[in-house]
């Protein structure tokens, strides 16, 4: 499976990377600052967050409970992760270069996972594979949190908007 519609290794590589808002997402944030939606949140086990780009959430979701990877298809986005993050492994944090369709899911897979600008950035075709994806590799009782960016008819990016149906 591959995302041929964009050359993301070519967006790395030219620095092109005008989502990074350089800072975690602020609707997830919110979601760990309410105690009602903190509660549905695993606290312990394995997380993902596919397409990491810069890494934010990666470090934000990370605690000593609970190890998340980041993996992004771009090795130029992994390297630069890797570089960035020397500490990763001691704050229970690992970057990995890997297609989100095709990687070794660890055993059990996720307790969590974390989808933010990345349903966005598939071709629309892909949306069934999106889906059963993530039903395989979230593990039974595990969440998935993704946020469904833009839903307003918002123009000028990202590539393929979502709305409340698809
Ligand atoms: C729009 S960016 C969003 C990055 C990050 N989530 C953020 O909000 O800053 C999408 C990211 O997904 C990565 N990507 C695209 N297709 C992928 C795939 N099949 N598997 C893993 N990463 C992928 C791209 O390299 C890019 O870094």
């Amino acid at each position: 499976m591959s995302t041929e519609a964009i050359d993301w290794e070519g967006l790395w590589r030219e620095g092109k990377t005008m989502w990074d808002a350089g800072q975690p997402s602020p609707a997830l944030v919110a979601l760990f600052d309410s105690q009602d939606t903190r509660s549905l949140i695993p606290e312990h086990g394995q997380g993902l967050v596919p397409g990491c780009g810069s890494g934010y959430d990666v470090v934000f979701l990370a605690n000593k409970n609970r190890h998340v990877t980041g993996i992004d298809l771009s090795k130029t986005c992994v390297d630069l992760l890797v570089k960035n993050h020397p500490n990763a492994t001691a704050d229970n944090y690992d970057f990995k270069c890997a297609d989100f369709y095709n990687f070794d899911i660890p055993n059990g897979g996720y307790d969590l996972a974390y989808d933010y600008t990345f349903l966005c950035a598939m071709p629309v075709a892909l949306r069934p594979d999106w889906a059963a994806r993530y039903s395989a590799i979230i593990k039974k009782g595990g969440v998935l949190i993704t946020l469904m960016y833009p839903i307003d008819g918002h123009e000028g990016g990202p590539p393929f908007a979502v709305n409340e149906q698809l």
